[in-house]
């Protein structure tokens, strides 16, 4: 299947599910209004591959991203590491909550599938 409807309305706000798209894990995390806050008020120029929190997801509420560390290949660890975000055991990587690499070896940020919501809690990705 090219692509998959998730159910969004069991996900609590402040925690992140994983499916599989593609064969690939993607994360999907509803991100508390302080979570929101913080992603929205970092400064984009300071970070390695600099893409605002809005560009990434259009939806403040939910950030979607493929579970794929952008170094090696790795999954990385949902709610952990020092941003708050994603740890990727495998050589340390840190992301933040909107999945942007902050620390580490990670070239890029956590990339994001294209998505859309069906209804409030309802989303297709792919
Ligand atoms: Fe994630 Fe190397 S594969 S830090």
């Amino acid at each position: 299947l090219a692509s998959l409807e998730v159910d969004l309305s069991k996900v609590e706000l402040g925690s992140t599910v994983t499916v599989k798209w593609r064969g690939k894990p993607v994360f999907i995390r509803r991100r508390t209004p302080a979570e929101i806050a913080r992603e929205a008020a970092v400064d984009v120029a300071s970070l390695r591959d600099p893409q605002a929190d809005a560009e990434r997801a259009s939806n403040p509420e939910w950030l979607v991203a493929v579970g794929v560390c952008t170094h090696l290949g790795c999954v990385p660890i949902a709610n952990a590491g020092d941003y708050n975000g994603w740890f990727c055991p495998c050589h340390g990587s840190h992301y933040d909550a909107s999945g942007r690499i902050r620390k580490g070896p990670a070239p890029e940020n956590l990339e994001i599938p294209a998505y859309k919501f069906l209804e409030d809690d309802k989303m297709i990705i792919g």
